[in-house]
């Protein structure tokens, strides 16, 4: 029998009523928009098709097998080892890779990381990694896997050879709305993990306003999601739930959470970003087989993290991708945008909240993120908290600085920015940013 001609417009007519599409279905407009053979409207038009009718389990299951056979499979043969990477749902200031990928790494754990740009109002790894002058993340399989093998870290995105179509989804899905779909979620990040050749998983599912799951209930829908397809696709997973509630760290931008990364990494402990790195890297620890218990992988983290052997393979990883290592002896070099403006407090008070989402989009406006396919992220921009959540503060006091590329963009971010810091009389309870394990 001969094998049914597909269409791309048939497909998509199948979706928007709500048909199962078929694994060749699936495969065909995959492949096609990884070659290129399907135009971007269709390509369009199909995720968002998906995007209102969702997929089952078993299509999501094709559809993941499909973006991984876009490209190459690695093997990493040449590692022995258990290699164990982590995936973040994405957040705002969520500069985590970037310090626990080191951090995992100088204990003895290899991790190849395929990591993405910013999606939406959230920020990404390697529009962050970018920024450190020189810095490479399109490497071809076989430098990826050297890197790998000789440093135990390497961190580059989806390229030509690893996930094509993954790459093509993504910046279609970052400017159509079509982003908070868990089957396109799903598909996305196992792809690019699967393909890049890792034995297991550690996801941090972002959970709150900031994030794409709003409520801990769909965090744990998304979590079962991927576990499930993880497993029929062979791969090992442990899940975290952390809050987005408020941005993680001090620092949203590119360059500027680089320096947070230097800063923290030499020393600095800031409690949410230690707390979710540590439940991560405990996770990341334990797959590898490098400590039998959390609390004993919670140990050596800590104490590779104080005695500086985090920094150290932060380092050697930035040398290693062609990156000015200087700037982890010196962050400042790292240069941020000339127009500086003050978020000064209306009144007196403790601050009660952070509007996240608009946090991220208001950094997305100043140019960190992007707002149409093809946009250049402009890696100096950037906001600094000086007053997080929980925080006192007095009339006039700066609570934020922005660094935008002009004076009028810095203080349309600034009016933005003082609305979305909420101040209240009493001070809030703390909330944890660790919300549990799936
Ligand atoms: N991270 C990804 O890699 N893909 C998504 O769709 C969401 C977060």
């Amino acid at each position: 029998m001969r094998a049914p001609v597909l269409s791309a417009n048939d497909i998509i007519a199948r979706k928007q009523k709500g048909d199962s599409l078929t694994g060749a279905e699936i495969e065909w407009m995959v492949h096609g928009a990884a070659s290129g053979r399907v135009p971007d409207y269709q390509i369009s038009a199909f995720l968002m098709a998906v995007y209102f009718r969702g997929m089952s389990i078993r299509e999501t299951r094709d559809l993941t097998a499909a973006m991984i056979s876009s490209g190459k499979v690695l093997k990493l043969k040449t590692i022995k080892d258990i290699k164990v990477d982590k995936h973040s749902t994405g957040g705002v200031g969520d500069k985590i890779s970037l310090i626990l990928g080191p951090l995992v790494a100088s204990v003895g754990v290899h991790v190849p990381m395929i990591s993405g740009r910013s999606l939406g109002h959230t920020g990404g790894t390697l529009d962050k990694l970018e920024s450190i002058p020189g810095f490479k993340t399109r490497l071809t399989a076989g430098a990826f896997e050297r890197t790998v093998k000789k440093i135990g870290i390497c961190i580059i995105g989806q390229t030509d050879e690893i996930a094509p179509a993954d790459r093509k989804l993504y910046s279609i899905r970052d400017v159509t709305s079509t982003i908070i779909c868990q089957p396109l979620i799903v598909g996305s990040i196992l792809s690019k993990k699967i393909a890049s050749g890792t034995d297991a998983v550690v996801f941090d599912i972002k959970c709150g306003e900031g994030a794409f799951m709003k409520s801990v209930r769909e965090g744990r829908e998304l979590a079962a999601f991927l576990s499930r397809v993880a497993s029929q696709l062979g791969l090992k997973t442990s899940t975290i739930l952390t809050s987005m509630e408020e941005p993680l760290g001090y620092c949203v931008g590119n360059a500027i959470e680089v320096r947070e990364t230097v800063e923290v990494l030499r020393g600095r402990l800031i409690d949410d970003l230690l707390d979710v790195t540590l439940a991560l890297g405990s996770e990341m620890v334990v797959l590898a087989g490098k400590a039998q218990s959390r609390k004993e992988a919670t140990t050596l983290l800590r104490s590779a993290l104080l005695g500086g052997k985090a920094l150290q393979k932060f380092k050697q990883m930035v040398k290693a991708q062609g990156g000015d290592a200087t700037i982890a002896d010196n962050p400042r070099k790292l240069k941020l945008a000339r127009h500086r403006t003050f978020v000064r407090a209306a009144r007196s008070g403790f601050v009660a909240d952070i509007d996240t989402l608009e946090v991220g989009r208001i950094a997305t406006v100043l140019g960190a993120g992007r707002l149409k396919a093809g946009d250049r992220v402009d890696p100096r921009v950037g906001i600094e908290f000086l007053k997080k959540r929980g925080d006192p503060v007095r009339g006039r006091e700066p609570m934020a600085i922005i660094y935008a590329s002009s004076a009028s963009a810095g203080r349309q971010a600034a009016r933005g920015l003082r609305a979305a810091m909420r101040l209240s009389l009493r001070k809030p309870r703390p909330r944890p940013v660790v919300l549990g394990r799936v």
